[in-house]
């Protein structure tokens, strides 16, 4: 018998004892199933197609991708081992970084830290014994994902029996979290209501509860009325000097009674908590309409959202004309012979559609751009700042986005000064005009904008476009959330970072102007978008389609509790207390002295989250409310500790016992 047979029937005999095992390499698998941030994974390959190299050493076999990348399997427990070698391809010419990690079962078994081009490939062997699911991730390192090649070379699996199987990421259920309002009369929003001297005053009393409701109000300053049927309060002050005015408000129905006090603040500080509303632009774009505009008003209503403080009603561009088009009405011109902007078809009676918003105790928003056109390319208010101004207040808008678009071509000035000069102009423009108009400046946080957004408005875009914005494995709103997050020291009451729009419900595709289509988040994505927002102080502008509101978007939009930490009147942003690859916590001080924390997951399985006091700068007993539940979780002395789900949150509110 030759030596070969003999050491074979030898290894299958002890085969046959220890259980015979096969090796499965991973590009045998299903390798659709590997999302990643660019291109597509390559068999033997790197993701460029070139051989597989990792700081000089060659493999022949392997896959090649491109973090950020997840590829999730189900093993059953039969597999034995899992034995790769990961880094950088050569072929990125020093360029990249990729962390690589392993989940068995949800617990991280292999992390290979930060990996840059050039690196030594690192050894992966890890016992799978009993393990029933393995995630396989590469980050990009916390440096975007360029030249991020991940190679996983000599990647195999030896199985027990049978071979790995690549699946999707599991389907998580939306669960509504946020309890159903009660009958009773409760009333929401923020404690404060600002308005400079003079200035016309409007504001519906947010208050849930069963209907018909009846309202009443203490010390209502003089020139002020209540509309006892819709909770309404309009008119002037009289009183032209700064001064604050509390006001008890009242709310009774059937099934009971709500006391809240209001402080009417006269000065010249407006937006004293983030504004709160929706805006047209990412559900009808270019298609926008008056009976859009009115639909949305009326939806604003009937779904509650204003019962919760909702307020502003905002068309973004595309309300004027586009100098050129064939615009039916008036042949392509933007403006009167006068020099008077022009609504184009789609608007026929801008006073009339601002009056149809205010008839509901709302507020009225549009929008220009400084340059000669908008993004979109319709007519902008360049050397006509003066007269659009004057005719937005007269109309009766009650908010003006400003958006730089096409100024780039007309700039002038170096430095910051660049970047001031059109804000600041419109800003002299629109004060003296009788009106209270609050100021959005959106020009992308160019010129650092949080540094000087707040002598010219009320509130400042801190980043590009949230919608167009493509993360890797994390939606694009965690890396627009934690660019705005790092501008807190800005912000306060009147003077807000704005890191864009609520992007959830039914909404139009990331590409921009496309129809509108279910949100892609997932439901745990949602709550740690609204819950990121609230304790950034964020304006709260909703801008999906708001006569296609399903209930799970309605908790996610109308928790009191969640949007009571974003309308907290201390206005304190929420603070970074620790970024790391897998996690974001967020804490905001809050005027009762309590504090918001949010614990944000941002791996790809569930995990154990924990913050301590030292973490949070305090001490002794708190008692712990969970915001999104509206349940109290027990007391606490020096930590808390949550399983938040894959790219989900908890978010608690933290109490001082004594
Ligand atoms: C820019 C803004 C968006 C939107 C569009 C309209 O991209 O950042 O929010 O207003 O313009 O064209």
């Amino acid at each position: 018998m030759p030596p070969t047979t003999l050491a074979l029937i030898v290894a299958l005999g002890s085969a046959a004892i220890l259980g015979a095992t096969d090796t499965v390499p991973l590009s045998g698998l299903d390798l659709t199933k590997l999302h990643q941030g660019w291109g597509r994974p390559v068999v033997d390959r790197s993701v460029e197609g070139n051989p597989i190299s990792i700081g000089g050493r060659s493999f022949a076999r392997g896959v090649g991708s491109h973090a950020p990348g997840v590829l999730r399997l189900d093993l059953d427990g039969r597999a034995e081992r899992f034995g790769a070698w990961v880094g950088v391809d050569d072929e990125t010419q020093g360029r990249g970084s990729v962390s690589f990690t392993v989940y068995a079962d949800g617990r991280k078994s292999f992390d290979s830290g930060v990996l840059r081009a050039g690196d030594q490939p690192v050894r992966i062997d890890i016992d799978l014994t009993g393990v029933g699911s393995l995630v396989l991730v590469s980050g990009s390192a916390e440096d975007g994902m360029d030249f991020d090649h991940a190679d996983w070379a000599d990647a195999q699996f030896v199985m027990r029996e049978g071979v790995p199987i690549a699946i999707d990421a599991p389907d998580e259920p939306k669960v509504i979290l946020t309890p159903a309002p009660g009958p009773e009369p409760r009333i929401n929003g923020p404690e404060v209501f600002a308005v400079r001297p003079g200035r016309p005053v409007l504001y519906r009393v947010p208050a849930t509860g069963d209907r018909p409701m009846n309202f009443e109000a203490d010390a209502l300053p003089d020139g002020l009325t209540l509309d006892p049927w819709t909770g309404i309060i309009s008119g002037t002050i009289a009183d032209r000097a700064e001064t604050i005015h509390p006001v008890t408000l009242r709310a009774v129905n059937d099934a009971g009674r709500a006391e809240r006090e209001l402080r009417f603040v006269v000065g010249p500080t407006l937006a004293l908590t983030p504004p709160m509303g929706w805006n047209s632009w990412y559900i009808h774009y270019n298609r926008v309409t008056d009976a859009d505009m009115r639909a949305a008003a009326d939806a604003m209503i009937d779904s509650g959202m204003a019962d919760f403080g909702y307020s502003y009603v905002n068309i973004d561009d595309c309300w004027m004309v586009k100098p050129g088009s064939t615009d039916a009405a008036i042949g392509g011109r933007p403006r009167a012979p006068d020099g008077t902007l022009l609504s184009n078809a789609r608007f026929p009676d801008m006073p009339g559609l601002a009056e149809h918003i205010h008839a509901k105790g709302l507020k009225a928003g549009l929008y220009t751009s400084p340059g000669p056109s908008t993004c979109a390319g319709f007519a902008g208010a360049w050397e006509h700042e003066a007269i659009d101004a004057a005719l937005f207040a007269r109309w009766g808008f009650d908010f003006l986005k400003y958006d730089w678009c096409s100024y780039e071509r007309v700039a002038t000035g170096e430095g910051r000064e660049r970047f001031v000069r059109p804000y600041r102009q419109m800003r002299d423009l629109l004060e003296p005009l009788g009106r209270d108009i609050v100021f959005n400046l959106c020009q992308y946080g160019m010129g650092d904008v949080w540094e000087w957004g707040g002598s010219v408005g009320q509130c400042w875009r801190t980043t590009g476009d949230l919608g167009v914005e493509q993360g890797g494995l994390l939606p694009g709103f965690y890396s627009i959330g934690l660019s705005n997050a790092r501008h807190g020291a800005w912000a306060g009451p009147g003077a807000w970072n704005d890191p864009d729009y609520i992007l959830i419900g039914w909404v139009g595709d990331a590409r921009g102007m496309g129809v509108g289509q279910p949100t892609t988040l997932t439901g745990n994505e949602q709550y740690s978008y609204m819950s990121m927002w609230c304790l950034m102080a964020a304006p709260l502008i909703f801008s999906g389609d708001m006569t296609r509101l399903d209930a799970f978007t309605l908790n996610i939009l109308c928790n009191a509790e969640v949007i009571g930490v974003d309308q907290d009147t201390l206005g304190v942003q929420g603070r970074i207390v620790r970024r790391t690859e897998d996690d974001l916590i967020l804490a905001k001080p809050l005027a009762d002295g309590s504090i918001a924390v949010g614990l944000f997951n941002l791996a790809e399985v569930p995990r154990q989250m924990t913050v301590t006091w030292d973490e949070l700068g305090v001490e002794g007993e708190r008692a712990v409310r969970d915001l999104w539940r509206q349940a109290p979780l027990g007391t606490a002395s020096s930590h808390y500790q949550a399983e938040v789900p894959r790219h989900g949150v908890s978010l608690v509110r933290l109490h001082p016992t004594e």
